[in-house]
């Protein structure tokens, strides 16, 4: 993905997306992929049976649903894990920059299918 030997620049990797809920690969290792994604508006409810979910907001807020324990509020700089597991659902009133970390083979709406969703390869197509 040439990403090595490098510097990379999370603000041009979030100026290369152009679709929201559509999260590109930016970075690969130990396994887990490092993803950005812009979203805005209400995603789906979804939860991954094996697999925690960091989230880190870069611009914008972020708040992510449940269903079982308080809403959790990412403002920029705040970052968060969803636990593997637990039914969540990711809400932005406003155009939201977010960095992702998991592992290669999380699906983004978990079992969940929808218009949304993007696969894998999709996801890992190179930005740029
Ligand atoms: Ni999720």
């Amino acid at each position: 993905m040439g990403e090595t030997l490098r510097q990379r620049n999370l603000d041009a990797a979030f100026g290369q997306l152009t679709d929201f809920w559509s999260p590109r690969v930016v970075a690969t290792t130990n396994g887990q992929y490092v993803k950005v994604a812009k979203v805005k508006g209400e995603f789906v409810w979804h939860a991954h049976a094996g697999e925690d979910e960091f989230f880190l907001v870069h611009r914008g807020a972020l708040t992510i649903r449940y269903r079982d324990r308080p809403d959790v509020v990412l403002r920029e700089g705040d970052f968060h894990v969803v636990p593997k597991g637990v039914e969540h659902n990711p809400f932005a009133a406003d155009e939201c920059w977010v960095v992702l970390v998991e592992p290669a083979q999380t699906k983004h709406t978990g079992e969940t299918v929808s218009d949304i969703t993007k696969s894998i390869e999709q996801q890992a197509v190179p930005l740029g």
